[in-house]
C-alpha cells in the first residue's frame, strides 16, 4: 500500500468543548508499533480493520511494516477511505445488493479491492458488473469457522464457488477469510473454539489447493485472538482493528495494547458524595459496559443520555473541571462523534473528521 500524506497540524493549542472523543496519539502510535512488532518475523502480515475508528487519519498512522492495505465491514468505509487516498481495501463482508455492487466496481477503477463472497448469485453479478466496468474485483472465499453468520458451510460448497470465481471473468480468486468473533479470556471452551476455527480454515484451504485452485491469502482473526492467530501455520493475514485503541475488557488479555480513546466531559453538578459528568449514552457506545473513569475512583457510575452520575468520596473535583473517561466500546463511540480530538501528553494537538461515520451502507 502506497503512503498517504499526512495532515498539518493545526497552528496553536486547541481546547476542547466537551463531551468530547479524545485520542492520545502517543498511545495510540505505540499500539501500533507493538503489532508490528508482534508480526515482525512472523511472515504475516496485517490489515487493520477501520470499523473500529472510521478516521482516515487515524487509519494513516496504522500503515507502514507488515500492513498491505486496509479492512472495511461496509462499502460506504472503503469509499471514504479510498477517498482519503489508501488504495487497497478489504471488504470482509457479502456485498448483495445490485447498487452496492456497482459502487465496489467503481471503487475497483480507483484502487485494488478485494471483497468477500459466500454465494454464486452476488458473485455472477460481481461479474458482469465489474466485466462492464472493465475492473478486475478480488475476492476470498468466507467461510464460516465458527460463527454461523455469513459463509460457507464446507469444503465442498467452497470448492464449487472458487469453481465459479475462477471461470467467470472480472474477478479474481484471492484465496479465504474466516471470522472467530471477539472471544474472551473467560469464554467456555476458548482454545477448543480458536483451534477448531483454525482447522476449518486449514482444511478448506487444503480443499481448495488440492482442487488445484489458489489460496495466496487466508485472512482471519481480531484483537482478541492475535497471539493464537500468529501461532497458527495456515493464516497469513490478520484482521485486527481495535488493538488501536483498545477496550478495557481487552486489558486483562495478554496484549501490549494500553486503552487510546477517552470520553472528556465537564463536571456540570456537583453535591455531597455525588458530582454529574456531562458525558452520557449519546456519546458513548454501552454495548460492554459503563465507560471506566481515568484517573480517578468511583463507588458507583450511572450513565443517561446526556449525563455520567457517579458517586465518589472527598475531595470532590471542581465544578467545571474536565476529566476522562475510557469507552467500553470504541466502534459505537466513534460512530457517536463528527470529529476526534487529538492529544499528544496533556496537550491538544488536532482535530480530525470522522469522516465514515454513518457509512454502514
Ligand atoms: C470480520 C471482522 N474481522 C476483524 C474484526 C476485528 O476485530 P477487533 O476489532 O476485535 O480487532 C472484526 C470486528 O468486528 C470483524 O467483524
Amino acid at each position: 500500500m502506497r503512503p498517504v500524506a499526512m495532515s498539518t497540524p493545526l497552528p496553536s493549542a486547541l481546547t476542547v468543548s466537551t463531551p468530547a472523543l479524545v485520542v492520545d496519539l502517543d498511545i495510540f502510535e505505540a499500539n501500533v508499533a507493538a503489532l508490528d512488532a508482534l508480526l515482525r518475523g512472523t511472515g504475516k502480515t496485517v490489515r487493520p480493520h477501520v470499523k473500529t475508528h472510521r478516521t482516515p487519519e487515524l487509519a494513516r498512522r496504522q500503515l507502514g511494516g507488515s500492513v498491505t492495505g486496509l479492512t472495511s465491514s461496509t462499502v460506504g468505509e472503503a469509499e471514504a477511505m479510498v477517498d482519503a487516498g489508501f488504495d487497497d481495501l478489504l471488504v470482509a463482508n457479502e456485498v448483495v445488493d445490485p447498487a452496492k455492487i456497482a459502487r465496489l466496481v467503481a471503487l475497483a477503477d480507483r484502487a485494488s479491492i478485494t471483497v468477500a463472497a459466500d454465494d454464486p448469485e452476488p458473485v455472477a453479478a460481481l461479474s458482469r458488473a465489474a466485466t462492464a466496468a472493465g475492473v478486475t474485483v478480488g475476492v476470498l472465499i468466507d467461510v464460516d469457522i465458527l460463527l454461523h453468520r455469513c459463509g460457507v458451510g464446507s469444503a465442498r460448497d467452497a470448492i464449487a464457488l472458487a469453481g465459479q470465481i475462477e471461470r467467470l471473468p472480472g474477478l479474481r480468486l484471492r484465496g479465504i477469510m474466516g471470522y472467530e468473533g471477539r472471544l474472551r479470556l473467560t469464554d467456555d471452551d476458548r482454545s477448543g473454539k480458536i483451534a477448531g476455527a483454525y482447522a476449518a480454515l486449514a482444511e478448506t484451504a487444503a480443499a481448495l489447493r488440492d482442487a488445484g485452485f489458489p489460496v495466496d491469502v487466508v485472512s482471519a482473526a481480531g484483537t482478541s485472538t492475535l497471539r493464537e492467530a500468529l501461532a497458527d501455520p495456515t493464516i497469513t493475514e490478520i484482521q485486527a482493528g481495535v488493538y488501536a485503541l483498545m477496550e478495557p475488557e481487552l486489558l486483562i488479555m495478554d496484549l501490549p495494547f494500553r486503552c487510546a480513546a477517552v470520553l472528556r466531559g465537564t463536571v456540570i453538578s456537583r453535591h455531597p458524595g455525588r458530582i454529574v459528568l456531562d458525558v452520557g449514552r449519546r456519546v458513548v457506545g454501552m454495548e460492554y459496559g459503563p465507560p471506566v473513569p481515568v484517573g480517578f475512583a468511583v463507588q458507583a457510575i450511572s450513565i443517561g443520555d446526556e449525563h455520567a452520575t457517579m458517586m465518589m468520596e472527598d475531595p470532590l473535583p471542581p465544578l467545571g473541571s474536565q476529566l476522562d473517561l475510557t469507552p467500553g466500546q470504541v466502534r459505537t463511540t466513534f460512530n457517536l462523534h463528527d470529529h476526534v480530538w487529538v492529544s499528544r501528553g496533556d496537550s491538544i494537538v488536532d482535530r480530525w473528521p470522522i469522516t465514515a461515520r454513518g457509512s454502514s451502507q
